[in-house]
């Protein structure tokens, strides 16, 4: 099994957005994927007046038929839980598992962040970039397996490059998830393949931009699930830029 965990210390980032995406693009594979909640929704009753985020989610999955033991929801609120759930998750033969953390980070996201393969921190702005580069000294120190993700910047492809310029000597994947409905409405639509199926159409009709839009969007999430396997395995599509970068070993190694 291969852990992923998702690290932004500032709110809206598109951590869990991210999470989700993932999830749907690994299944898509063919994967099983357990999702671990680790932020501080997690423990919410399901039955509650207000599930969380990702127990909606999961509802929403299960009508797209995702469901266990294809895909599986573990919430944790320590750090035993952490530990005890993911060697649980790695027994029952889950291939990938997808943990959700919080932009405080006490001990159990800590143990998360700690059990991961492969961190991703997803920024939405070049702002959100800058905080999370000081949160990666401050928490990380500096992780080998760490790649920075362009989440759906609203406006535009400048402030994509500028928000990729923002993490700095990190490295950041290649693929970008765009600003989409597809991807902000997955707690009301579940997997976004399904999603971008019920909305086929010809390009004749009144919905054809809306269809255009989700099926881009689940484009650039496959890409992205593909380079994060890559990343996974140590392979790195980040162009080389010179010796400044901590990671420049790396990138040679690669290139
Ligand atoms: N790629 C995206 N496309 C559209 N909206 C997004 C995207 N990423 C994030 N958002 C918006 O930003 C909000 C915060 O994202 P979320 O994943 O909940 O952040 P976090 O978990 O880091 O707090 C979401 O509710 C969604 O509306
Ligand atoms: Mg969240």
């Amino acid at each position: 099994m291969k852990t992923i965990a998702i690290f932004a210390n500032k709110g809206g980032s598109g951590r869990t957005i991210a999470t989700m995406a993932l999830a749907s693009g690994f299944l898509a594979q063919g994967k099983r994927v357990a999702v671990m909640d680790c932020t501080d929704q997690a423990g919410t009753n399901p039955k509650g007046r207000h599930p969380s985020t990702l127990q909606n989610w999961m509802i929403q999955m299960a009508a797209c038929k995702f469901r266990p033991p294809q895909l599986e929801l573990i919430e944790c609120q320590t750090r035993d839980e952490v530990e005890d759930r993911s060697a649980a998750a790695e027994a029952r033969g889950f291939d990938l598992l997808l943990i959700d953390t919080s932009a405080r980070l006490y001990e159990p996201q800590l143990a998360a962040l700690g059990l991961a393969n492969l961190v991703i921190a997803p920024a939405i702005s070049p702002f959100e970039a800058k905080c999370i580069v000081e949160g990666i000294s401050e928490y990380l120190g500096t992780p080998e397996d760490l790649m920075c993700l362009v989440n759906g910047c609203r406006n535009g492809t400048l402030e994509a490059e500028e928000t990729r310029k923002a993490f700095g000597y990190h490295p950041v994947f290649q693929s970008e998830l765009p600003w989409a409905e597809a991807l902000s409405d997955q707690i009301l639509n579940g997997d976004i393949d399904h999603f971008v199926s019920s909305l086929a159409c010809k390009p004749d009709k009144p919905g054809f931009a809306r269809f255009r839009d989700a099926q881009a969007a689940w484009v650039a999430v496959q890409r992205l699930t593909f380079e994060a396997e890559w990343a996974l395995r140590g392979q790195r599509l980040e162009p080389f830029v010179g010796e400044q970068s901590v990671y420049a070993y790396k990138r040679k190694a690669v290139a």
